[in-house]
């Protein structure tokens, strides 16, 4: 009989920025990074432990995936059994995909839980957090709401390189605003991006070796509940990764006129004394955080200057169930 769990995981995005590999085969980080999950956003996924046929069979948002992004998904799969039986996997979010919102964080979190519970398979989250990373690296971090360190790790096989849940979600009731400026997909994936900085960013040494610190900044600013000094950390790190993608040859630049239309309303809004802070990932989006007092105000400024504007609070920790038929 096939076994059928259903999982659910928000996406998280990235305070402290993961951007470059020390390990492909294993997809283990260059940098640490330290990131916020979000409330709302969500990944559903159910898998289903044994179908008949002669190959797995995924689906993603109601259209069946076919070639090297369903070769990625049956892959990862192996992980929870080399000598598996043929898998359903079932995949929605109700939010857009490859926007640079972190949806493989969220796909890749639900997947593994899913496919644990269906396979049997029972490892501790740390275990299932460090199996998630080698399906997007992001992933690692959305098993747990709040807020979450992935440290680099030091054993050969990627054993301690894992999200790590920092404070929960009840812990700080702060808001990011999400400004939505493209929903298309984006030009060079994550994958493709960060190897074209590490073979030829000539300030990648300089991202990789200022990452620590940065964490560390972010770690105490979260504990100490202190925006500000998150926010700075936040601002920081992006620019500095972005400063790495746009001097890779040939550059990579996710940015639109409205994500610098964005940037300069939030700096303005720090003018009239307004404590908000963007970050950008790979895409030209902009996420801002502020205390949830001011959202209504942060929103309102934004949505002057992109095509939609979403507000999320603190996510909470990934879910996974027996499905309901
Ligand atoms: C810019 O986790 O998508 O969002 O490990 O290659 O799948 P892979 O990359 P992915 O990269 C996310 C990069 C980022 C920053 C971050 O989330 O830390």
């Amino acid at each position: 009989m096939s076994r059928v769990f259903t999982a659910e995981a928000h996406p998280n995005i990235a305070v402290v920025k993961y951007w470059g590999k020390r390990d492909r085969a294993l997809n283990l980080p260059a940098v640490p990074s330290l990131s916020v999950t979000l409330e709302r956003f969500r990944t559903r996924t159910t898998v289903t432990w044994g179908i008949d046929g002669p190959e797995d069979e995924v689906v993603l948002n109601g259209a069946a995936l076919a070639g090297p992004s369903a070769d990625r998904i049956s892959a990862f799969l192996d992980l929870f059994g080399a000598d598996r039986p043929r898998c359903r996997v079932y995949s929605d979010n109700n939010f857009p995909t490859a926007a640079g919102l972190a949806s493989s964080s969220s796909a890749f979190a639900a997947l593994a839980l899913a496919a644990d519970a269906a396979a049997g398979t029972g490892h501790d989250p740390a275990a299932l957090s460090a199996i998630a990373r080698q399906g997007s690296g992001s992933a690692c971090r959305s098993l747990w709401g709040g807020w979450v360190e992935w440290p680099v790790g030091r054993a050969a096989d990627g054993s301690d390189s894992h999200g790590r849940p920092l404070a929960p979600q009840g812990h700080w009731d702060v808001v990011i605003v999400v400004a939505m400026v493209s929903a298309g997909r984006k030009p060079v994936g994550s994958r493709a991006g960060m190897l074209r900085t590490e073979q030829t960013c000539p300030f990648f040494p300089a991202w990789v070796e200022s990452a620590p610190a940065d964490v560390a900044e972010a770690r105490r600013a979260v504990l100490a509940r202190d925006l500000e000094r998150l926010g700075r950390v936040m601002e920081w790190s992006t620019l500095k990764m972005h400063s790495t993608m746009l001097s890779t040859e040939p550059a990579i630049r996710y940015w639109k006129p409205a994500t610098l239309a964005a940037i300069q309303v939030v700096e303005e809004l720090r003018e009239q004394g307004v404590g908000a802070w963007y970050t950008m990932d790979a895409g030209p989006n902009v996420k801002v955080l502020c205390a949830r007092a001011d959202a209504d105000r942060v929103s309102l400024a934004l949505a002057g200057a992109v095509d939609r504007v979403e507000v999320l609070g603190v996510g909470a920790d990934a879910t996974v169930a027996p499905a309901v038929s």
